[in-house]
C-alpha cells in the first residue's frame, strides 16, 4: 500500500503495509538511520522520534497511526530547545559508545520544548524510559539543567 507522511519536513511516499512500524521505513526505506533499533517492544527507547513534537517509540507506531502528524527523527531535529540540547551535549560530553544517544536527545528536545526549566523530577519522569548501559543518565540529566540555562540566556 502506498502512504504518504510527513517526515522531517517532506511529504514522503512509502509502500509499506499499515501494520508496519515507522522504525523499519525510517532505518530500512528511507536510510534514516540515526534512529537506532534497542528492544523492538518500547522498552528501550533507542528507537525515539517526536509525532507533532511528542516523543514516541517508532518500533512499535505503526505506519497507520501517524496520520497528518509530522515525524521528526534526529537528522530533522531543529529549533531552540534542540539547538540547547545539541550544545550541552557537546559541552558535557554526555555520550559514551552512543548507541541510545539518538532517543535520549530527543526526548530531551521534547522535554524542553514544553518545560523549559526542568526539575530533576521532571527529567527523571521524561527521561524514564529511555534507557543507557552505559550510565550516562548523571550526564544527560546535567546536560538538560545546562540547556535550560541556554534556552533562559537565549
Ligand atoms: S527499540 Fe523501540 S523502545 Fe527499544
Ligand atoms: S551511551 Fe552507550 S548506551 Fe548510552
Amino acid at each position: 500500500m502506498t502512504t504518504t507522511i510527513q517526515i522531517n519536513g517532506k511529504p514522503t511516499t512509502v509502500q509499506a503495509d499499515p501494520d508496519t512500524p515507522i522504525l523499519w521505513l525510517l532505518r530500512g526505506e528511507l536510510g534514516l538511520t540515526g534512529t537506532k533499533f534497542g528492544c523492538g517492544m518500547a522498552l528501550c527507547g533507542a528507537c525515539t522520534v517526536h509525532l507533532d513534537g511528542e516523543p514516541v517509540r517508532s518500533c512499535v507506531t505503526p505506519l497507520a497511526a501517524v496520520g497528518a502528524r509530522a515525524v521528526t527523527t534526529i537528522e530533522g531535529l531543529e529549533g531552540r530547545a534542540a539547538r540547547a540540547v545539541h550544545d550541552a551535549w557537546l559541552t558535557l560530553d554526555v555520550v559514551q559508545c552512543g548507541y541510545c544517544q539518538s532517543g535520549q536527545v530527543m526526548a530531551a528536545a521534547a522535554l524542553l520544548a514544553r518545560n523549559p526549566k526542568p526539575t530533576d523530577a521532571d527529567i527523571d519522569s521524561a527521561m524514564a524510559g529511555n534507557l543507557c548501559r552505559c550510565g550516562t543518565y548523571p550526564r544527560i540529566r546535567a546536560a538538560i539543567h545546562e540547556a535550560a540555562e541556554l534556552l533562559a540566556r537565549t
